[in-house]
């Protein structure tokens, strides 16, 4: 019998509750009323990854009171096994670290180097052409793996849990299964044409005979829960120097790798100071070197604060152009200056100077698109003053992670190590091959990024935070290939220039000119007005498929924003 009494005292009991709560909410943040995309909200911990499981375990960690590095190192394995495309332990990537205690900020390089046998025209074949096969898809493109030994290095500094703890949710993922989830379906099915060659792969990811999973059914791999087994047992140790290296070995050389056991133990992941740079009043700190994608992202963001991209308004043909126009200059710039930086030189400082950004604003005519055969990489000298994954996690302390982690490709080369249940990256596609020729991702490459011994191949991965007051404030990062550093730009500039909140900055429409070639991408529903104005401006258009996978997070007064991007299904964001 409905209770009227009864349930009145529920509603007055559930109103004051509402009320009480409110002032802890901010109302900037939420746009309640005037937000078509709201982010998810949370007061303690927040993870946003590109899986439900991998999110969830993050959470749990970070509820058994782990920091946010725990929660990342735990995320990312989990992601190994959940989020096979991407996630991994067989590739590399880069963590940004903020430790709220010590007011640090730090970031963990653990790029893919290239094996010791590695050549600069290693890929090229007898007619001096690049071998497009063996450059992508063979065990000759595969760089030594960083990330086992980047997880290890950040636990060490800055976890508070052992590796073989936080190892364990990974490991029961890949024992017990996981259901498959309609986009790991459809992916499977796309990339069995990578996956065909190779026994080691098809017998995890497909049924006897190639027939594929469907959505719902369980996913099992069991040597990569051997695999993960012998981390939690042995630390990194297992996977550079003991038995998961052996079998990793025992593969490449069955198959015409280059990748020895001296290679393996001789790999290390590295601490190094971010790239810092400024927008307005708030502080960006980005990843410096083998990736490109900091000093871009801070010299975009140099090029453009002079501008009143409020005023003009979000992806208004105007502000399109403007953004465009820095785009073009900035990657011009990354063909030529950018590479690893312990063989190359790169003039980091005067790429982000605001000086060099001056210069090449006063080059930005504000009608006209410049054409890209007009833009030469610049001499910043003299102004001296398509597969990624992304996670952020923010903890109860202020701690925050902000990782990017890469196979490359999808899948990578497609190529488990037989034993290992572990997929290869193909890495070596991001070196320069031959000069002219762009790389997988459209890319031109400079001399900067050529193959040597142990280099580690220039990446366009961005994780970032951004500080107002010193204080973490958004935290960032997407995969995309070329189209990684443009669209965290995007995300930065919808949050502090045109004031959105993080779901809507993540959600907006996004547009990509890398320079070369001379042709600004948009996704499919940009507004046909706006495509007008830009094509009379001088813009060649191009659809493209939605740009980026952005997983982000913002605080703000204590509150916690997070907004995991819809233009890749699966991404969850959860807090607690
Ligand atoms: O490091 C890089 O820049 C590339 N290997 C990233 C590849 C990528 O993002 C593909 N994902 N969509």
């Amino acid at each position: 019998m409905w209770n009227k009494p009864y349930q009145m005292k529920n509603l007055l009991v559930i109103g004051i509750l509402v009320f009480a709560s409110l002032p802890a909410f901010n109302q900037d943040a939420i746009f309640s009323a005037r937000s078509v995309h709201h982010p998810v909200i949370a007061e303690n911990g927040m993870v946003a990854s590109q899986h439900p499981l991998a999110t969830q375990v993050g959470v749990e960690i970070l509820k058994q009171g782990g920091n946010a590095v725990d929660a990342a190192v735990a995320v990312g394995f989990a992601l190994a096994v959940v989020l096979p495309r991407a996630g991994n332990i067989g590739g590399g990537g880069f963590m940004i670290v903020h430790d709220a205690k010590r007011k640090e900020t730090k970031a963990i390089n653990y790029r893919e180097k290239a094996p010791l046998k590695a050549t600069p025209n290693m890929f090229l074949d007898e007619n001096g052409e690049v071998d497009k096969v063996r450059s992508k898809y063979h065990h000759q493109t595969v760089g030594v793996p960083g990330t086992v030994a980047g997880f290890a290095l950040a636990l060490e500094k800055y976890g508070t849990m052992p590796i073989s703890k936080v190892v364990q949710p990974a490991i029961k993922l890949a024992k017990e299964g996981f259901p498959i989830t309609w986009d790991l379906a459809r992916v499977l099915e796309v990339y069995q044409k990578t996956m065909k060659d190779w026994p080691s792969s098809m017998e995890i990811f497909y049924k006897p005979g190639g027939s594929l999973y469907r959505a719902g059914e369980l996913l099992v791999q069991s040597d990569l829960a051997w695999s993960l087994e012998q981390i939690a047992k042995d630390g990194a140790a297992a996977f550079y120097e003991g038995a998961i290296a052996d079998k990793i070995v025992t593969d490449m050389r069955a198959n015409g790798g280059l990748i020895t056991k001296k290679d393996l133990k001789k790999y290390t992941a590295i601490e190094v100071e971010p790239v810092w740079g400024t927008y307005k009043n708030y502080k960006v700190a980005s990843m410096p070197p083998p990736s490109s994608g900091g000093i871009h992202l801070i010299q975009m963001l140099n090029i453009l604060e002079a501008y009143d991209l409020k005023g003009i308004g979000s992806n208004t043909a105007q502000t399109i152009h403007l953004m465009t126009e820095a785009m073009k200059r900035a990657y011009a710039d990354r063909s030529k200056h950018l590479g690893d930086p312990d063989f190359y030189d790169v003039p980091t400082n005067e790429l982000v100077a605001k000086g060099y950004a001056e210069f090449l604003r006063e080059g930005i005519n504000e009608e006209k698109a410049t054409p890209s055969s007009e833009i030469a990489p610049g001499n910043p000298v003299d102004y001296e003053s398509e597969e990624t994954t992304h996670f952020s996690v923010v903890d109860k302390d202020g701690n925050v992670v902000s990782n990017t982690y890469t196979l490359n490709f999808s899948f990578g080369t497609g190529i488990v190590a037989d034993g290992t249940g572990i997929l290869l990256n193909n890495e070596m596609a991001d070196f320069l091959h031959k000069l002219g020729e762009p790389n997988a991702f459209g890319l031109i490459e400079g001399e900067a990024n050529k193959v040597e011994p142990e280099k580690r191949m220039l990446s366009a991965m961005t994780p970032t935070i951004v500080f107002e007051n010193d204080t973490p404030y958004l935290v960032t990062g997407s995969p995309g290939g070329s189209r990684i550093i443009t669209s965290v730009l995007q995300v930065i500039l919808n949050t502090l220039e045109h004031e959105m909140n993080v779901a809507e900055a993540t959600h907006t429409t996004r547009i990509h000119h890398q320079w070369q070639p001379d042709v600004l991408y948009i996704e499919e529903n940009l507004n046909k007005d706006t495509r007008v104005l830009l094509e009379a401006k001088g813009y060649k258009l191009e659809e493209r498929t939605a740009m980026g996978s952005t997983q982000s997070i913002l605080v703000k007064d204590g509150m916690l924003y997070g907004s995991s991007d819809p233009r890749r299904p699966d991404a969850f964001t959860k807090g607690y």
